[in-house]
């Protein structure tokens, strides 16, 4: 039996929704040996088990059953070796995404500052393939290494199968392998992302004729703070259904009915729906079943306000989905994970 397991272990604090589940067993991972050593124990190979990193995007909806595995690799670095116009950091799985931006911006290197404040850890960053104001993870990814049945291998973004929210690791056949750090591809001659309207007015606001990484990243975070409640004061995981993508001729019958839909064009002739504008339309702004609610700033975003269980969240989820399907036609997709 490892040493450092432990057992009836509570996940509070493991998860920024602030849900208190339990897990029946529980290993922290600091190395890749330890994770080597808990995957080859017997007495732990027969468990369901949950790769846990900031639970930044988990809704716990009971006790797990089953292995919890803390993924806190750390260390931070930039790669000797430089691709051609592009710096290359490595960061370990359990790093702080937020403590990696600010890394990078401390080395003068640009290209994560749109991706400032996002809670959660660098493991986490390619499930989910985190965006925010125009910048997708796979824009600076160069590489993941993962551990894959015993042994440690490399994948490319090809690999990865990055889309919106989403890659191979949430789909069946990536759902085995586990993040023990990621490389980023920065580049060399930066230029600032301000395709996003919120930010492009915010540089204008500020006077800023041609701001610096670092003033792209404190523009982001005072955007993010007036609008997202922060985890450690009260329990949410960001955006809790992804926008959903329609095609053009359903959004046009959509804005027939209802000329005031937020929505944009993407590139491949699909457009995406404002989640949020859906949901504040249905009423459900600031409205909350038992203690989980809608925040007041951000319809999107659904919080704990004290006690929540994974059960009551559930049942919001549900009853916002129902709504909006009712008004709008539209089918909304949840973003986090549910265990
Ligand atoms: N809106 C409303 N009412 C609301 C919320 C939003 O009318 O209560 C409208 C806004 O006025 C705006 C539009 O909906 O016109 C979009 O809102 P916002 O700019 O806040 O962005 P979002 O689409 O709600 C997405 C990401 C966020 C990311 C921001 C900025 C998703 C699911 N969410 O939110 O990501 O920070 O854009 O890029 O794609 C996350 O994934 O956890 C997350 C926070």
């Amino acid at each position: 039996m490892h040493p450092e397991l432990s057992f009836d272990h509570s996940l509070r604090a493991l998860n920024t929704f602030g849900i208190d589940a339990r897990a029946s067993h529980y290993l922290r991972v600091t190395s890749v040996d330890t994770l080597r050593a808990a995957l080859a124990d017997p007495s732990l190979a027969g468990l369901p088990r949950l790769v846990l990193g900031g639970g930044s995007n988990i809704v716990l909806t009971g006790d797990f059953d089953g292995l919890v595995l803390h993924v806190a690799i750390e260390g931070k670095q930039v790669l000797p070796d430089a691709a051609p116009g592009l710096t290359l950091v490595r960061a370990g799985a359990g790093e702080s995404w937020h403590g990696l931006v600010e890394y990078t911006l401390a080395q003068g290197l640009g290209g994560l500052e749109n991706l400032a404040l996002i809670p959660g850890t660098v493991g986490a960053s390619p499930i989910q393939n985190i965006g925010a104001y125009g910048v997708e993870l796979k824009d600076v990814f160069h590489s993941v290494t993962v551990f894959d049945g015993g042994q440690l291998r490399t994948m490319t973004a090809a690999e990865c199968r990055f889309a919106y929210r989403d890659s191979v690791f949430k789909q069946p056949d990536g759902a085995g392998l586990i993040v023990v750090d990621v490389t980023f591809a920065l580049p060399l001659r930066w230029q600032p992302v301000l395709g996003y309207s919120e930010l492009a007015n915010a540089v204008l606001e500020a006077g800023l004729t041609d701001p610096s990484p670092r003033q792209v990243a404190d523009l982001v975070i005072a955007i993010r703070r007036r609008k997202l409640p922060d985890p450690a004061v009260i329990g949410n995981a960001g955006s809790f259904f992804k926008n959903p993508v329609v095609s053009s001729t359903r959004c046009a019958e959509i804005l027939a009915a209802h000329p005031g839909l937020v929505h944009h064009a993407q590139a491949d002739g699909s457009v995406k729906l404002a989640a949020g504008w859906l949901i504040d339309q249905c009423g459900w702004k600031g409205r909350s079943l038992g203690a989980a609610g809608v925040y007041p700033k951000q319809a999107l975003v659904l919080v704990n306000q004290g006690g929540a269980t994974g059960a009551e969240v559930v049942a919001l989820a549900k009853a916002i989905a129902a709504d909006v399907a009712d008004k709008y036609g539209v089918v909304l997709e949840a973003e986090p994970v549910f265990v």
